[in-house]
Formats: C-alpha cells, sequence, structure tokens
C-alpha cells in the first residue's frame, strides 16, 4: 500500500494509520507527556454505508470524528475524502459535504437565535438561493425531520431535548451533505426519545442516500443501524468488519466483554460507557503489551510484554494474539 494514496478510490473517507497526539503538561515546571488519542487507524466508509464505532468513554471517538471533519489536524497518517486528501480538500467544500451531529443540542444551538436563523445559518455562510429559496429550504427541512413549522420562530429553550436535536439534524442536512458524522447523537437523551431520532437518521439515510460515520459507547444503540464495525480501545482500532459478522462472531476479548455488558440484565455488572469496572487504564500511562491486557479474560504471557499485530481476513481485522503469530510490530 502506497501511503499517499489511498487504497480505494472508491471509499467517500479512507485514513490510513492515523494519529492523534496530545501534550500535555505545558506548566513551566510541569513535565510534559504525550497522550496518544487516536493511534494507527485504518478504516473506509463506503458510499450509503453505515461505519458504527464504539468503544468506552476516552477512547478516541471523538478525536477520531473531529479529524474526519477537518476539524482536527491528525498528528501522523492520512484522510482521504472521495480518493483526495483532506488537507487538499477546500474547506468549505468539506464543510458543505460532510457535516456534523454532536452529542450535546444543548451546548450546540445558539440560545439567542430561532430555529429558522440557526437552521438557515449555513445557507447564509455559503452564500446559497435567495432569502425566499432559503425560506422554502428551511421549511422544507423541518418538515423532514418532523419539526412542526409553528416552531419556525422558537427560540431552543423553548423545546425539549428531542426537538433540539432535530434541530440539529436539520442545520447538518440544510446543505444537502453526503455525509453526516454523528457523534453519540443520543446520549444526552431520555432512552424513549432515543429510538425516535435512531428511527429519524435511519430513515433519512434511506431518503437522502447518506453515508454516515455513527460514534457510540454503547453497542445496542448501533446495532440495528451499522453496517460496518470499528471498535476502538485506548486509541487502537482493535476489531474491524461487517457488523453483523462482528455482532454474531467477536473474536476479541474486549468487543466480546462489550457485548456482554450490553446483553446482561444485571446493571451492577457495569456499562461499557462507564468503565466501572475500575480498570481502565490511565492513557498517560498505558500498559505494555497489549493495551487491553490488565483487563483481559484472555490475557496470555506475550499479552503483557508485546503488542500484538494485526490479522486481516475475509471476516474483517483484529488486533489481538489470541489471532496472530508473533508480534509483527513489536511497540
Ligand atoms: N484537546 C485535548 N487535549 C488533551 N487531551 C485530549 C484532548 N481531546 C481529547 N483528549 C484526550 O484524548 C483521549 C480521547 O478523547 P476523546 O476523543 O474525547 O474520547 P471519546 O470521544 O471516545 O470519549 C482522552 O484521554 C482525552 O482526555
Ligand atoms: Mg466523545
Amino acid at each position: 500500500m502506497n501511503a499517499s494514496t489511498p487504497n480505494d478510490p472508491n471509499a467517500v473517507i479512507e485514513c490510513q494509520n492515523l494519529g492523534r497526539n496530545f501534550t500535555i503538561g505545558r506548566g513551566l515546571f510541569a513535565e510534559k507527556k504525550t497522550l496518544r488519542a487516536v493511534q494507527d487507524v485504518n478504516l473506509k466508509v463506503q458510499r450509503g454505508e453505515v461505519l458504527a464505532v464504539v468503544g468506552e468513554s476516552g477512547c478516541g471517538k471523538t478525536t477520531l470524528a473531529k479529524m474526519l471533519l477537518g476539524l482536527l489536524p491528525p498528528s501522523t497518517g492520512d484522510i482521504y475524502f472521495e480518493g483526495e486528501p483532506l488537507q487538499n480538500v477546500d474547506r468549505h467544500s468539506i464543510a458543505r459535504r460532510v457535516q456534523p451531529v454532536f452529542q450535546d443540542p444543548y451546548s450546540s444551538l445558539n440560545p439567542r437565535k430561532t430555529l429558522a436563523s440557526i437552521i438557515a445559518l449555513p445557507l447564509n455562510v455559503h452564500n446559497v438561493g435567495t432569502s425566499e429559496e432559503r425560506k422554502k429550504r428551511v421549511e422544507e427541512i423541518m418538515e423532514m425531520v418532523g419539526l412542526p413549522r409553528r416552531l419556525l420562530y422558537s427560540y431552543p429553550s423553548q423545546l425539549s431535548g428531542g426537538q433540539r436535536q432535530r434541530v440539529a439534524i436539520a442545520r447538518a442536512l440544510v446543505m444537502k451533505p453526503e455525509v453526516l458524522i454523528c457523534d453519540e447523537p443520543t446520549s444526552a437523551l431520555d432512552v424513549s426519545v432515543q429510538a425516535q431520532i435512531l428511527n429519524l437518521l435511519q430513515d433519512l439515510r434511506k431518503e437522502l442516500n447518506l453515508t454516515y460515520v455513527f460514534i457510540s459507547h454503547n453497542l445496542a444503540v448501533v446495532e440495528h443501524m451499522a453496517d460496518q464495525l470499528a471498535v476502538m480501545y485506548l486509541g487502537r482500532l482493535i476489531e474491524y468488519g461487517a457488523s453483523s459478522e462482528v455482532f454474531a462472531n467477536p473474536r476479541h476479548p474486549y468487543t466480546k466483554m462489550l457485548l456482554n455488558s450490553v446483553l446482561t440484565p444485571d446493571p451492577s455488572l457495569g456499562l461499557p460507557g462507564s468503565a466501572s469496572d475500575g480498570d481502565f487504564p490511565n492513557p498517560l500511562d498505558p500498559p505494555s503489551g497489549c493495551v487491553f491486557h490488565p483487563r483481559c479474560a484472555e490475557c496470555m504471557p506475550q499479552c503483557m510484554t508485546t503488542l500484538p499485530g494485526i490479522l486481516q481476513d475475509d471476516k474483517g481485522l483484529v488486533e489481538c494474539h489470541l489471532y496472530t503469530e508473533t508480534a509483527a510490530n513489536a511497540a
């Protein structure tokens, strides 16, 4: 694989060896440390497909999302958008074609603006159409996301959480983008409202032939939506493949653990979003060898010392000593 070209020019988004580091401890006397928020991520998203990215809080999902949106430059590796290196694509063009939907509809909507002006903002920024055409487009998109027209001149504070997330989705869709990057779009909502927003996103995808990168800490949320599933742990992509395959035959012990915690009826066993088993490692001082080994039910001696190689086959990708011989790339 040539690092300067996409390996699949038909993919809408492709990442090669993508990584992002943060330097922690900028104080005068503080020791500087490097936090590897995302490391060595290789992913592809095909047109019309849903790629779900799952993993516990702190594993690097939002950092990945920001890089895909062009909001955060990678420290290593490359991102391609429709075969073109992202850094070569005009910023305005990316903003038109790839839109975010973030977790918190409370902080992402300007409280002093009406729905009409919030949703129309991208049209104004990109100077699309006449004011009459913009108004029509706003009404059309509001209908599409299930917001009644009478709310046109309401303010975010007058809406429910679910309605606010519909506004955020309307704003994301108003420019007719090709890709939505949804970062935990339902995590801040009540459970009953979550399902409505998920259904809306599903319907819109079919109707508008959208491509999604759908990020969640909750496997149950993505099960019915994902075509491809990427599981992250401490910045690394540890399992990746067709969603149905990964759900049916998870290979990485961490994926198995996530699936078990989704299926378990006992809340004291902890939820994957909270790392309540207390062992979530410090990302500034990651474990040696396989970063998952301190929590792994199938830990072997080599797991404590050596980074596993990656097995890539027709079922997908897994980074685990159970499936690879010796370390191909010892750290
Ligand atoms: N701007 C930043 N500066 C320093 N560390 C950051 C920054 N953004 C994220 N991190 C760290 O990077 C890791 C991944 O964070 P994030 O991408 O937000 O994870 P997730 O979305 O999966 O919860 C965390 O350890 C987080 O503390
Ligand atoms: Mg996040």
